[in-house]
Parts: structure tokens; C-alpha cells; sequence
């Protein structure tokens, strides 16, 4: 009996395994750009940044202009996105630049002491 469980948690594990992949599109194709803030660009920065991986992880970051230019052509040389110029390139980081700036003015490239007080 016990023996029969370990056999189905083991059969589980392993026909388990493919699941984090396929989640993880699942969730992206459950992103809607409709759901990001309303600005210029979005279309076209979600269908471009969401191709690869979920636009979260685009999301959670909050950078400037420069440094979204950075991480565009990060993804292009490291991770073999098409490479954007000119108005294109532009419409995409306005929005991203714009939706998603740094998060707080620190003056200490972001980093917060987790325990200062608020
Ligand atoms: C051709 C595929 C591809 C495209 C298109 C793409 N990325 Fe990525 N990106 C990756 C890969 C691969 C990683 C690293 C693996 C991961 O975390 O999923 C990554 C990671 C990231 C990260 C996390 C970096 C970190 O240090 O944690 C950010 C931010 C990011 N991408 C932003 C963007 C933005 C913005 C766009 C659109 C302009 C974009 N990506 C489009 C492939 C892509």
C-alpha cells in the first residue's frame, strides 16, 4: 500500500515535471495589455517584451529611459530579440520608460535597507 503510494507520487513527480514550462506560458497568455496603464506604446511594447516571457517580469522593474534602452539591446545581443530602431524602437521605450519608471529616487542605484523604517 505504502509502496503503491510512493509509486503514484513518484508517476506524479515525473509526469509533473514538464509543468512549470507550460505554466508559465499559460500565465503569459493570460497577460492582456488591456491591463497595463493606458499610454502610447503599450501595444507595441507588450507584443514585443511579452514574446519571450511573461511581460511581468518587464513589469516589475522600474528603470529609466536609459537603462530600458539598455535592457532592450541586452535582449537582442544575449537573447536574440529582433533588434529595434528608430520610430519603433522609440514607441516601445516611451511607453516602457513611462509605465514603468524607477521605482523610488534613492540616490543608491535603488537598493533599500529592508529594515529602515518607511
Ligand atoms: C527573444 C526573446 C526575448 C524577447 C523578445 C525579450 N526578452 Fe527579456 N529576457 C529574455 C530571456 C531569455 C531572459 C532571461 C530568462 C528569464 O528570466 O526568463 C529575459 C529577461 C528579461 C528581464 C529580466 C532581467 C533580469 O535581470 O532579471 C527583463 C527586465 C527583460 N527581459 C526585459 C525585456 C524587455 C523590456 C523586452 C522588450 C523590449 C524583452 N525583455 C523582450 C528573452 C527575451
Amino acid at each position: 500500500m505504502a509502496n503503491r503510494t510512493l509509486i503514484a507520487a513518484t508517476a506524479l513527480l515525473l509526469g509533473a515535471a514538464p509543468i512549470p514550462a507550460s505554466a508559465q506560458q499559460a500565465a503569459a497568455r493570460e497577460e492582456r495589455a488591456e491591463a497595463l496603464p493606458a499610454a502610447p506604446g503599450r501595444d507595441e511594447a507588450f507584443g514585443t517584451c511579452s514574446a519571450c516571457h511573461a511581460y511581468r517580469l518587464v513589469a516589475a522593474q522600474g528603470l529609466s529611459r536609459e537603462r530600458w534602452d539598455e535592457t532592450m539591446t541586452l535582449m537582442t545581443e544575449k537573447h536574440g530579440m529582433p533588434k529595434l530602431e528608430g520610430d519603433e524602437r522609440r514607441v516601445v521605450l516611451d511607453y516602457l520608460a513611462r509605465a514603468h519608471p524607477p521605482k523610488r529616487a534613492t540616490g543608491t542605484g535603488g537598493f533599500q535597507v529592508p529594515f529602515a523604517p518607511q
